[in-house]
């Protein structure tokens, strides 16, 4: 197979196993471009990206961009904080006058669960869901799958727990359906207030306990505490949540086995992670960004080779 079965990539629900393996192919050869000393290619000259970015971003923002000016696309970068969003500007409104200016392609995230979606349906471009609210971040969890793949050889048959805040993480939704498709086991760990109700239901093990947790897994990905999602309490105090779901170096060399750990960012050091796990040699958190770039060029390309030109 070298087409994906998607027009847009709006969430990992929606890709085959197939389409995972075709874009990890592809981000492969893409990861080689990307270390050479020219690190550019022709493919997307004729195409025009827009990333519309209503949400903050750091890592996604960037990485986009890198990705597709690798490839050689035009690129327009929007900010909602800066735009006329802010005069009550809709979201169809915007994006319509975007793509008068002849955008092939859009590239958003968006506070609302589903946006994403909402356009793909109502627009003439490709979409990229570049994470809508607590819903999904598909380029995260591909990025994230394809670090595994790199460090251990393959996901299948793999453990991965995925620690902290499920409740409000698009990262974990979207990490959660990716392994499993991949053919990994997952648990999820963190406080019950933070774990949502309906979780049984993904087919994913619960542990409360982070120890008894990482003695199960081959991979921990340690997931930032949303305090911007959380307009209630969801635990006492950032020190107690710490004391109890912090990962520490003390915890990761009591292990009887070596374990990966995984974050994607941003870190709030000393409060899911220490700094000397973040930076310790069982980290892979810099491949995963360095393995974005490549895994957003994949996306990129395999979406617009289906634009009819
Ligand atoms: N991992 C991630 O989505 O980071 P940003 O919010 O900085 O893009």
């Amino acid at each position: 197979m070298n087409n994906l079965s998607v027009n847009h990539l709006t969430g990992i629900r929606d890709l085959t196993r197939e389409d995972i393996e075709l874009i990890f192919k592809t981000a492969d050869s893409f990861k080689e471009v990307i270390n050479r000393p020219i690190k550019k290619v022709p493919s997307l000259r004729d195409i025009t990206i827009a990333n519309l970015f209503f949400e903050n971003s750091t890592r996604t923002r960037l990485s986009f961009e890198l990705a597709e000016k690798r490839l050689s696309a035009d690129v327009v970068n929007f900010s909602a904080s800066s735009s006329s969003v802010k005069k009550g500007e809709t979201l169809i409104d915007t994006v319509n006058n975007i793509l008068s200016m002849k955008v092939d392609m859009v590239v958003m995230r968006h506070p609302n669960p589903g946006a994403a979606k909402f356009l793909s349906e109502r627009v003439n471009a490709r979409v990229v869901n570049a994470g809508d609210g607590t819903h999904e971040h598909p380029t995260q969890a591909l990025l994230d799958a394809f670090s595994i793949r790199e460090k251990l050889g393959s996901v299948e048959g793999k453990k991965v727990v995925i620690v902290g805040d499920i409740l409000h993480s698009r990262v974990a939704l979207s990490n959660i359906y990716c392994l499993q498709k991949l053919g990994a086991e997952v648990m999820v760990c963190g406080p019950t207030t933070l774990i949502p109700k309906y979780i049984h239901e993904l087919g994913v093990l619960v542990e409360h306990n982070l120890r008894k947790a990482l003695e199960w897994c081959d991979v921990a990905n340690m997931l930032r505490i949303q305090l911007e999602r959380q307009d209630i309490k969801f635990f006492p105090s950032l020190r107690e949540y710490s004391m109890q779901f912090g990962l520490t170096k003390e915890i990761l060399d009591s292990l009887s086995k070596k374990i990966i750990v995984m974050h994607p960012g941003p870190i709030n050091r000393g409060v899911e992670i220490t700094s000397d796990v973040a930076d310790s040699d069982q980290s892979i958190i810099l491949d995963q960004v360095e393995n974005g770039v490549a895994v957003r060029m994949a996306v990129i390309y395999l979406l617009a080779s289906k634009i009819g030109r």
